[in-house]
């Protein structure tokens, strides 16, 4: 079939829309209609050339859609079923799946790191020229083919453009707080980086109760949003030292918890520097390849701190993408509110630029 698709030909260059020809799903593969596609500031990250991709390829990892074929293998979905894209496809019987931590396991690997599907193909061509797989989901085109393993099956209540945010920024800020730490009622988090995936970061603060909830950004518009999603305190860090404003709200220590939501080696220095004595910092943002940190080590020891990454909140997928679609209905976790703005995929570019100039608490590509 042929269908329109947003490509990455080359980091550094915006993306090209064009259609493209796209084979049908082969064994333990579906054919998905995306609805809604998320722009992630990670696809942003790929386009600027700071992490390694194999292209052309056809980026977009946080989205929904309906099944509109299954190939042979694949006989618990349907045509019509509304699914949710997992940038991580996980097998679910591996010793990662088993002890609930899904997006350590290496099933989907082969197909990101190679951006080719198992059998050493791509679904994806343009002109005779192979278009290469995005951490096995690339749904920034109208249609995708991904394995079984990168869909979760949707509840029917939830609107699609709603449901693709949980697909990365809700699952990954969310259970940063949830499941990768487990922040108690009282205690105090920063959020750094009060974007897409900060401000779920800080809505999942506001949801177990954490007090203060310092939000702290250089953008006095994201700030502002992050106060409607629960932060009590905010900083901007164009105006004033973070040291000294997180010193001020807790009586000189630092935090219990400070959350990276950025991925710059500088920003992590920051927030871990604003924890406390035996505090935790935790890293939701990603760095650019090659990146390092240094750590002063005797310190690191004598003030008993942690440092810690987090990849997609470190839930159990299957487990908590549907409870975290419960929360939403019973009004406990905002979706609607983190919208600001919808685009069509031939505005792609322009959802990219707004994303940078941090125009837009999250940009959804709404596909007709
Ligand atoms: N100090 C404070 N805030 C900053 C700084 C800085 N030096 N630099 C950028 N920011 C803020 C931006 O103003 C913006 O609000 O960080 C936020 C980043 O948000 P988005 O661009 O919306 O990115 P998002 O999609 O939330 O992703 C954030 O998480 O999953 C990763 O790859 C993703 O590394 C990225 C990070
Ligand atoms: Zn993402
Ligand atoms: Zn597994």
């Amino acid at each position: 079939m042929r269908a329109r698709a947003a490509m990455l030909m080359e980091p550094g260059k915006p993306l090209e829309v064009d259609e493209i020809e796209i084979d049908p799903p082969q064994h333990g593969e579906v054919l998905v209609r995306v609805a809604a596609a998320g722009v992630c500031h990670s696809d942003l990250h790929y386009i600027l050339g700071e992490l390694p991709l194999v292209t052309p390829a056809v980026l977009g990892h946080e989205g929904a859609g309906r099944v509109e074929a299954v190939g042979p293998g694949v006989s618990d979905l349907q045509p019509g079923d509304p699914v949710l894209f997992i940038f991580r496809a996980f097998c679910g019987q591996c010793y990662y799946c088993r002890i609930g931590r899904p997006a350590l396991c290496d099933y989907g690997t082969p197909i990101r790191t190679s951006g080719r599907m198992f059998d050493g193909k791509t679904r994806f061509h343009l002109n005779g020229r192979d278009i290469h797989h995005f951490l096995n989901v690339s749904c920034f085109a109208e249609y995708t083919v991904v394995p079984r393993q990168a869909l979760l099956k949707l509840p029917a209540d939830i609107p699609l453009d709603r449901a693709a945010l949980v697909g990365c920024a809700v699952t990954t800020g969310v259970g940063a707080v949830l499941r990768a730490t487990r922040v108690q009622p009282g205690e105090s988090v920063l959020v750094l980086g009060c974007g897409g995936v900060g401000l779920n970061v800080v809505q999942g603060a506001a949801l177990v109760g954490a007090w203060p909830i310092i939000a702290a950004d250089i953008n006095p518009q994201k700030l502002a949003w992050a106060q409607e999603l629960g932060a009590t305190h905010l900083v901007n860090t164009r105006e004033r030292s973070l040291l000294e404003a997180v010193g001020e709200l807790t009586d000189g220590r630092g935090v219990d918890y400070a959350f990276e939501v950025i991925g710059h080696p500088e920003t992590i220095q920051q927030a871990y520097a604003a924890t406390r004595k035996g505090g935790t910092t935790v890293i939701v943002g990603l760095a650019p390849a090659g990146s390092q940190l240094s750590l002063d080590l005797l310190p690191f020891f004598r003030e008993e701190r942690t440092l810690k990454a987090t990849l997609y909140g470190s839930v159990d997928l299957p487990r908590d993408i549907p409870l975290f679609l419960e929360l939403y209905r019973a009004g406990r976790l905002k979706l609607d509110e983190l919208i600001s703005q919808r685009f069509s995929l031939d505005e792609i570019n322009l959802a990219f630029q707004a994303l940078r100039e941090g125009a837009v608490k999250r940009g959804v590509i709404a596909f007709s």
